[in-house]
């Protein structure tokens, strides 16, 4: 999103002392990075582009209580209702009653919320909210976002922005040329994906903001790098992870077979939008859930599901054209442009939209308290990439970028609250590569890609069985031999460290799965149908 000098590259990163290391530069990155900056020396690495985590892709908006008669309480029961009561009350308390300032900052860095007409911002509507409570720009909430945070943190001093920089592993005190004394986190390993090379990039503390894992299953809303690298760096590293099970399949993703991954935003059902059979023109959602097409997001892509195994149906159709199209495309402009391209061709003012449920967000993740403290001394996590306790079994429409903002803030807080006992880190050893060389087989890291894509499909979807997810466990189990061979003989890529990743990763979602006997929020087993009376988080403990 952003040229210019103040992007730097590997080598000038790696020569520089680092106070900070951050690994990411979505919202959670960026925020975190801001509000260090005033003090400290900040690195924020991106394994690709600065904009190309799902930041950028956020289309509905922001959840915060600013209309008049909306409460917190009203915003803290709708989310904990969503989550199926599995959330942590402290926690979703703490992000709801900090949403307001946090879309005040947002504002005050020049993003340009939809004004209303009387006045303050436009609040929209989604799933699962009794208030309209959605700050947004339009329908591509997202680019504005990321790109008023990348200008903030590009003009700072003190932040290095580093794209193409693939972090591998942590750095751990197990790294460290004299490798005694405390378990602590140093800063990462990190590809330069342009140059070549593995480098150690170190400072006295490291926040992860790698965000989700949705890039686990072959259908998914999320850009090609959400391969939960973060969860899989911090459990090899020693932290615990939690309620992996729960990843939401947004109900309404594009069906198309050349365009894949295209969001067609909750807003639009917020704002009227119905789901219907194609042919019979069937309103189907009232027969699932009185809040119809407002359900949450589990109940309308289990309905949706449902729909389309009993009837046989590749999609069903998300209809808006009965509004005047004026207001369609004023409130739904960037959809509206896309679809209407020749490669689709929709008018979504005259035409309903075919869609299908996708991959779209990871509930679970690394366990971090209200500080994003992790399991390790030095390293904190924000955003996506973590399982704070605000989301309990699914998360509520629009809160995700939320807790970007509010953790990554609260992290970068605790690290300068502390920064006096955080020590400096030690000589660390450089990456070995003595032992590798470069791979003949590259083909084979595609295929597992591939394959462990597929059956996370078909095995670990929207509606689970102990069969199908033990059938995914056996596969996993084949796949993690051959990927740690490959990873011990050659050289590491960026595809190689993903498909890494991928395994540790889906191991996680399909063990927490298999430990669940209940259905509960976004985790719906044919087994174990029911609900238990206690709401209990799956907390897996990494073997060290
Ligand atoms: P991301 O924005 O995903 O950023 C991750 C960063 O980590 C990237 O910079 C990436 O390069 C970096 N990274 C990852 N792995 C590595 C590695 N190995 N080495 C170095 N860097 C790495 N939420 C809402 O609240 N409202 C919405 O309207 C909304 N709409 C959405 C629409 C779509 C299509 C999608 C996909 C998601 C949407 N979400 C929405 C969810 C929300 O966008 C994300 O949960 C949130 O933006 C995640 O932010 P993050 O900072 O945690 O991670
Ligand atoms: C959407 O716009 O439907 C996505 C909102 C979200 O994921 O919170």
């Amino acid at each position: 999103m952003l040229g210019g000098e103040k992007i730097l590259r590997g080598d000038v990163a790696v020569n520089r002392p680092y106070d900070v290391v951050i690994i990411g530069s979505g919202a959670a990155g960026l925020c975190a990075a801001l509000a260090l900056a005033p003090n400290l020396k900040v690195a924020v690495l991106a394994k690709g582009d600065l904009s190309s985590g799902s930041t950028a892709w956020a289309q509905g908006g922001i959840a915060a209580v600013l209309e008049p008669g909306d409460t917190f309480e009203s915003h803290i029961e709708d989310t904990i209702i969503a989550g199926a009561g599995l959330n942590h009350r402290d926690a979703v308390e703490f992000v709801v009653e900090q949403a307001p300032a946090a879309i005040e900052r947002l504002a005050e860095l020049g993003v340009p919320f939809n004004k209303a007409e009387e006045a303050g911002w436009h609040l929209t509507r989604e799933g699962g909210h009794s208030h309209r409570r959605i700050v947004h720009v339009a329908d591509a909430t997202g680019r504005a976002v990321q790109q008023a945070l990348e200008t903030a943190a590009a003009a700072h001093p003190n932040i290095d922005l580093v794209p193409d920089m693939v972090a591998i592993d942590l750095v751990t005190q197990r790294h460290a040329v004299s490798p005694d004394g405390e378990q602590r986190v140093w800063g990462v390993y990190a590809l330069d994906r342009v140059k070549g090379g593995v480098s150690h990039i170190t400072g006295r503390a490291t926040i992860l903001a790698s965000g989700g894992a949705s890039r686990a299953w072959v259908y998914s809303t999320n850009p090609r790098g959400s391969t939960g690298d973060g969860i899989a760096m911090a459990w090899r590293a020693g932290c615990r992870v939690a309620n992996m099970e729960f990843n939401q399949f947004h109900p309404t993703c594009l069906y198309n077979h050349e365009v894949k991954n295209f969001l067609i935003t909750e807003a639009m059902r917020g704002e009227g939008g119905r789901l219907r059979i194609p042919g019979s023109g069937h309103r189907f959602m009232p027969d699932f859930d009185p809040r119809a097409e407002l359900a949450p997001r589990d109940i309308v892509a289990r309905a949706i599901d449902h729909e389309l195994k009993r009837l046989g149906l590749d999609f069903v159709h998300l209809d808006i054209s009965h509004l005047d199209p004026d207001f369609i495309v004023e409130h739904f402009p960037t959809i509206a442009a896309r679809l209407a391209e020749p490669d689709i061709g929709i008018d979504i003012t005259r035409e309903p939209i075919p869609v299908v449920p996708a991959a779209h967000y990871t509930c679970g993740g690394v366990m971090v308290d209200l500080e994003g403290r992790t399991d390790l001394p030095g390293l904190y996590a924000a955003g996506e990439v973590t399982m704070s306790g605000l989301h309990g079994a699914n998360r509520l429409a629009s809160n995700s970028v939320l807790e970007c903002l509010v953790f990554g803030v609260a992290a970068a807080e605790d690290i300068n609250r502390r920064w006096s006992e955080l020590p400096s880190p030690p000589p660390i050893r450089d990456w070995d590569e003595s032992r590798v060389t470069d791979s003949d087989e590259e083909v084979v890291v595609h295929h597992n890609w591939r394959e462990i894509r597929r059956f996370m499909w078909d095995y670990v979807g929207i509606v689970r069985t102990t069969k199908r997810l033990e059938r995914a466990l056996n596969r996993i189990n084949l796949l993690r031999q051959e990927t740690e061979d490959y990873y011990g003989n050659f050289r590491v890529t960026p595809d190689l460290v993903e498909l890494r990743n991928l395994v540790v990763v889906a191991d996680l979602i399909v063990r927490s799965a298999l430990a669940r006997k209940e259905s509960r929020g976004l985790h719906y087993t044919s087994d174990y149908p029911d609900l238990l009376a206690e709401a209990v988080d799956t907390i897996l403990v990494p073997s060290t």
